[in-house]
């Protein structure tokens, strides 16, 4: 890492759980001031450990609302000027009460509609905001978290889920496009089955231990850490990743099927 990696604002959302929370350290770790962006309180405790560091802090809200967006935005800039990294991180799953998919016919319109506000229009959102800040200073970095299912068939994840993270790719590609010019990157980080709250059922009644199941048919034999998206998106967010935009990084463990 270069010295000019490090002292960056980088807004993490969805940084109090799961694979945002092992950004938000991971990045903390790299000499970033980290925001969390997340509708769970846990967002300030895990801004207090991570101050002890360095100065972090968290903002809470919910990204389904455009109008708590626009809070949240005109908050961090009144704080921070802006944000020189996002990663567009928070998103949900929604499963049936036993840890299934909901299959199409089954899917409300209420849903579809939710998922797609925070795995899809939030990201733009905040994208549309950061960005400007980025082209001014001529260096940017923004991160969009898609999945495995938004790339292929996955028959655990649901059409909702897999429009909405099949969508963020086209977004990220034409976010590259036009923030290129400015040397500011978008890429897209596509994960496999990772040990989050989010991947977990088995509090659902789930009679199966889906990871060992899942685990089974990966190449690497086992389900992902979410420090493992962490080093990667450390590697997209710094110097070291400047030619690197529009690209979809998949961190799967080499399931492609
Ligand atoms: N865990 C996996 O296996 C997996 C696989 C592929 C993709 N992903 C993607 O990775 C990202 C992170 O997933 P995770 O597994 O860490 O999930 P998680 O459930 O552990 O964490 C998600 C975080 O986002 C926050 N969040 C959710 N909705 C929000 C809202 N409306 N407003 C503000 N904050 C909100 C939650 O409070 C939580 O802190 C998601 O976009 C997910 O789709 C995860």
């Amino acid at each position: 890492m270069s010295a000019s990696d490090s002292g960056r604002v980088a807004v993490v959302t969805g940084g109090a759980s799961g694979i945002g929370l092992a950004t938000a350290r991971r990045l903390n770790e790299d000499g970033h001031t980290v925001v969390i962006i997340d509708r769970s309180e846990q967002a300030h405790e895990v801004a207090a450990e991570l101050s002890l560091t360095r100065p972090t802090k968290a903002f809470v809200g919910d990204l389904g609302s455009a109008a708590d967006i626009e809070r949240l935005t005109a908050e961090v800039s009144a704080t921070f000027g802006g944000a020189d990294i996002l990663v567009n991180n928070a998103g949900i799953h929604p499963k049936r009460p036993d840890g299934s998919h909901y299959p199409i016919p089954e899917i409300s319109l209420e849903q579809w509609n939710l998922v797609m506000a925070i795995n899809v229009t939030a990201p733009f959102l905040l994208s549309q905001w950061a960005m400007e800040y980025m082209k001014e200073r001529k260096w940017g970095r923004i991160v969009n978290l898609s999945s495995r299912a938004g790339r292929m068939y996955s028959d655990v994840s649901g059409a909702q889920y897999a429009a909405s993270k099949a969508a963020i790719i086209g977004f990220t590609r034409n976010l590259a496009g036009e923030c290129g010019p400015y040397n500011v990157t978008a890429n897209t980080v596509a994960p496999g089955r990772i040990k989050t709250p989010l991947s977990d059922v088995s509090g659902l009644g789930s009679s199966q231990n889906l990871h060992e199941v899942f685990a089974s048919k990966v190449p690497l034999r086992r389900v992902g850490n979410a420090s493992e998206l962490g080093s990667v998106i450390s590697f997209l967010t710094s110097e070291d990743a400047s030619f690197v935009t529009g690209a979809v990084i998949d961190v799967n463990g080499g399931i492609f099927g």
